[in-house]
């Protein structure tokens, strides 16, 4: 059922910052502009890599849900990593039947493709945002 690890969530205080350290620190020049994503309360700008992509997100308005992440964490940190699935449904249904709690309905994802995330209580500790494979054709 799991796809590709597509991504690993990083959550910023400044995502124009945390842009310039990739660039100057790293020389990563594949790095997309912020874009603001106000249905999940984030602006976020993917490092594309080889291997995959870091995912920068800032907080975006008054109830974004990285806001208490960095309170407790004010310098930012690892927040969630991402799998690809087939299909949003039916990997939300088997979660939950298999007693994990799937924090929300599938929702639009910065890849423009459906996501949901999962419980990390239920996850070993860990934030995981499951996205639907983006279609070739798409
Ligand atoms: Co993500």
């Amino acid at each position: 059922m799991l796809g590709p690890l597509n991504h690993v969530g990083v959550a910023v205080p400044d995502i124009q910052a945390a842009i310039t350290m990739y660039r100057d620190k790293f020389e990563v020049d594949d790095i997309t502009e912020p874009k603001a994503l106000p249905a999940q309360g984030v602006t976020f700008a993917f490092v594309n890599l080889p291997s995959g992509q870091v995912e920068l997100i800032e907080p975006y308005g008054e109830n974004s849900p990285i806001t208490k992440f960095l309170e407790k964490n004010p310098r930012g940190g690892q927040h969630h990593i991402c799998f690809e699935v087939e299909d949003i449904n039916q990997a939300s249904l088997t979660m939950a039947e298999r007693g994990v709690r799937v924090l929300n309905e599938p929702r639009l994802g910065a890849h423009g493709t459906m996501v949901v995330f999962l419980h990390p209580a239920d996850m070993g500790g860990v934030l995981i945002e499951l996205m639907e494979t983006p279609k070739e054709d798409h």
